[in-house]
This record gives C-alpha cells, structure tokens and sequence, in this order.
C-alpha cells in the first residue's frame, strides 16, 4: 500500500536551514571542536548533512535509543539500543536529533549524558514541535523548523520504518 504524502518542507528548503544553521554553529564553536551525536536511526541524514557544513574540526558519535511503545506516541520511558563508543569528559558535545516531540526522549538523554562530564552538552534538532512539549525542561539550542502538531516523515524520519529516504519532509495523508 502507499500511503499519500503530502509536502510540508521541500528538499531546497530543509538544505537551506541546514546552511544557515552551521553557519551558526561554526561561529559559535569557532576556535573549538565539536562531537556531534547522532540519535540513530532519524537523525542520521540530518547529522551528515550538518557535519557536511562545518568548518570546525568535527568528531562523531552514534547512539541508538527506543522509547517504548508502539505507533505514533512516546512512552517516556527510553532504552539504550547503542550506546557512545567514546566518553564526553571534557568534549564540546552537540546531540543531534530528527525530532523534538513530547521531549521525553531528550529529557532522558540528557540526564544520562550530562553524568559523563562533558564540556558543554547543547541540543541541535532538525524539527520541533513545542505544542506537543511535555518536558518543559528541554532546552534546544538550535531548531532548524518549528512545525504543527502533524506526523512527518522523510529527511531520516519514519512511520514503521518507511519513508526515511524522502529527500524532503512529508506529512502521510490519513
Ligand atoms: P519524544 O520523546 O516524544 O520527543 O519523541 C521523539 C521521537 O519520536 C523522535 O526522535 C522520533 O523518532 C519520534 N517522532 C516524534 N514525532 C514524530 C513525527 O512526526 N514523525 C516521525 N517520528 C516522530
Ligand atoms: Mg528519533
């Protein structure tokens, strides 16, 4: 079956913000060098398209956690999949994410990371959605797009693993 999807953010678009976003980031970390984490597996295209941009010397780290529960909710309660191959003691970390929904996810890992002493530890997510915030708590530093209340995929995000490959951001048409 394929689903219908409708446009929200063109793939000139969503490259565009990704620019201007490393532009902030190599301003803000200039002289410095940063350790990008990704959260696998959505912010993967969104990661190599933002290390593409920086001119800092950059490192990576991946890490893979599920939040239990099953559709289109969070639980809340997360589980570490993959964890860092490498320690944060006294790296200038950025986690880089798909999404900000609920903001469970990020609460958590953020709890978890700050206990391994980096440097800094700041928050670069491609979408948000505040409406939906339960976690009031998270800080981001950087948002590429602030959207509605809707289910996107594409650009790394998925509905039950599909349409992560989309170029662009898609709303799935019910
Ligand atoms: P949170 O813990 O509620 O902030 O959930 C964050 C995670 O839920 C994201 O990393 C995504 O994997 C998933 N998620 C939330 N909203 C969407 C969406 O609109 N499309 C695809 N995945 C989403
Ligand atoms: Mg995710």
């Amino acid at each position: 079956m394929t689903d219908k999807i409708r446009v929200l953010l063109t793939e000139e678009e969503v490259n565009a913000r990704i620019s201007e976003i490393a532009s902030m980031i190599n301003e803000d970390y200039a002289g410095r060098q940063v350790h990008l984490i990704c959260i696998l597996k959505g912010g993967v295209f969104f990661t190599c398209e933002l290390a593409k941009r920086l001119t800092i010397p950059v490192s990576l780290d991946f890490m893979s956690v599920s939040s239990y529960g099953s559709g289109t909710k969070s639980s809340g309660v997360v589980k570490i999949i993959k964890d860092l191959d490498e320690p944060l003691e006294g790296k200038e970390v950025i986690i880089v994410e798909d999404i900000i929904d609920s903001g469970r996810t990020l609460a958590y890992l953020m709890e978890i990371l700050k206990q391994r002493n980096p440097r800094s530890i700041e928050l670069c997510t491609l979408l948000d959605k505040p409406e939906r915030r339960v976690k009031k708590q998270v800080q981001v530093k950087y948002t590429c797009f602030t959207i509605p209340d809707e289910f996107v995929v594409g650009y790394g995000l998925d509905y039950d693993q599909k349409y992560r490959n989309l170029p662009y951001i898609g709303v799935v048409e019910q």
